[in-house]
């Protein structure tokens, strides 16, 4: 059939230029989309006496299995032309002609993306709750596994792994807040604002709507064909989610290094050099790192697209979609990767008989002539630091601490100070330390217990909200396939 819309006003046009404005190639994942936009817009045009019955039940005949028998061509301008030529073609110009009444590829596009994106934002909600499961259960094998915890990448307290994957959980956890309230503001539906300015056509928005299980209309017609802001707001959440996500395999990165060796990574995640037979690169983690900055860059480029555009529908915005999916592709990819990751790494017990990390417990050192000797804080920090000075200087622990080596720092200060040497190793301890540090959303393992429990329970409450969201698409789908057969249905009896 030559092209529909090159009959009036244009006639001719160079096959190059429709493959180079096209948007076939990523309309793909919109056709089934598209389809039941058209589904739900016939319903309402019937109902509304627009277009009669008959008609509408043809149309949706060929509508019906359109999804799986539609080959998007290049030559197609985009996924909206297919549908309604392959009606056209099938039905007719005087039945096909009119499936386009009250309606344009305006506010087609931008509900078609947004179904299929809430199909995707629950994907992304359930892998970031997979994720978060994955994250408790490794942390419950880790409540007393020691581990220094880094501030300027030096090494700082000893916290507990468990500890350390519950930031990551937390930091997880508003990324996933942001993608649901973003997903509120993506449930709204532009039907029926047609270019720009609705229609003259007595439609019906709220219906529409309803039928494609939106949880609202998009009023303003021009706004609902203008706005992605839809798809910055969840790109921005993606990129934070991104920075958040490289910023823990980043960690693990150095942690598997030979400086660090705090973890190790399990072969099957791990690849080896061509030319050095000792390597080990995190090449997993590597590629986690740089495909978060994909993500970033689709929301700058998206940005950057959208600002300085004229209002309502400029075709800069189809340029803009790939970006989204891009982002939630990449985003997801690396979720599930993670999640089978985390459980299978080998954190290292034992490390704080290292030398340079022994010193990490000297706060509790100086809490300790604070609490058991009166000393003020500072000058126990004073103390307390030029002991150190000398354990370095001469290779030793902290555990070396002897209470002449306090006296002697404490004399300069004009201080008379007699320590008992147990509460010196009873200070130095890295297990006591954790244990001692139980205040609220501490790394003691009464603490991330507590912590663990409550997430759980948090969990299992956003499980069940993502689920109710997934019924409720699921509920409206069926319910618009059950009024179409019952169109077709009433067709074919006498
Ligand atoms: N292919 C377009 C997109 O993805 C659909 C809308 C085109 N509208 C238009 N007036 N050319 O955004």
């Amino acid at each position: 059939m030559p092209d529909l819309l090159r009959k009036g006003r244009l006639r001719s046009v160079r096959g190059d230029v429709v493959k180079f404005t096209s948007s076939i190639e990523s309309d793909e994942r919109l056709l089934k989309h598209v389809v039941d936009i058209n589904k739900a817009h016939i319903v309402m045009l019937i109902e509304q006496g627009i277009i009669d019955p008959a008609a509408g039940t043809q149309i949706f005949d060929v509508l019906k299995d359109l999804d799986g028998r539609l080959t998007l061509k290049p030559s197609h301008e985009d996924v909206h032309m297919a549908v309604e030529e392959e009606v056209i073609k099938a039905t007719g110009p005087e039945v096909g002609g009119n499936l386009h009444i009250a309606k344009s590829r305006n506010d087609q596009v931008s509900t078609a993306i947004r179904i299929a994106l809430r199909e995707e934002l629950i994907q992304l909600m359930k892998l970031t709750v997979d994720l978060h499961s994955t994250i408790l259960s490794s942390s419950k094998e880790h409540t007393e596994t020691l581990i220094p915890g880094y501030t300027h990448l030096q090494p700082a307290q000893p916290i507990t792994f468990a500890h350390y994957l519950i930031s990551f959980y937390d930091a997880l956890s508003r990324d996933l807040d942001r993608v649901l309230e973003a997903y509120g503001r993506v449930d709204q539906c532009p039907m029926g604002a047609g270019a720009l300015a609705t229609t003259s056509f007595p439609i019906n928005r709220e219906r529409v709507a309803e039928l494609l299980g939106f949880g609202s209309v998009l009023e303003n017609s021009l706004d609902a064909v203008a706005s992605r802001d839809f798809i910055l707001e969840t790109l921005a959440s993606l990129s934070i989610m991104a920075v958040n996500v490289s910023r823990f395999v980043e960690d693990l990165t150095i942690w598997c290094t030979s400086e660090f060796r705090l973890i190790e990574l399990p072969d099957e995640f791990s690849s080896t050099s061509s030319i050095m037979p000792q390597k080990k690169n995190p090449e997993v983690l590597e590629v986690i790192r740089a495909r978060m900055g994909c993500i970033i860059g689709d929301l700058i480029s998206s940005l950057t697209m959208m600002k300085g555009l004229p209002s309502s529908y400029n075709l800069d915005l189809q340029e803009v979609t790939p970006k989204l999916w891009d982002a939630l592709e990449v985003m997801e990819g690396s979720l599930k990767m993670l999640s089978k990751l985390i459980p299978s790494l080998d954190v290292k017990g034992n490390v704080f008989t290292r030398r340079d990390l022994t010193f990490t417990t000297s706060t509790e050192l100086a809490n300790m002539l604070v609490r058991k000797y009166q000393i003020p804080f500072r000058t126990a920090h004073n103390i307390v630091g030029a002991v150190i000075k000398i354990l370095i200087e001469n290779n030793q622990r902290l555990l070396d601490t002897t209470p002449e080596m306090l006296q002697e720092a404490a004399k300069i200060l004009g201080l008379t100070l007699r320590v008992d040497m147990e509460d010196i190793r009873s200070a130095v301890d890295p297990a006591n330390f954790v244990e001692s540090h139980s205040a609220r959303g501490g790394p003691s393992i009464k603490e991330v217990s507590r912590m663990i429990d409550a997430r759980e329970t948090t969990s299992s409450r956003l499980q069940s909200q993502i689920s109710e969201k997934q019924n409720r698409l699921l509920d409206a789908n069926r319910k618009l396939g059950q009024i179409i057969g019952s169109y077709l249905e009433s067709e074919k009896s006498p």
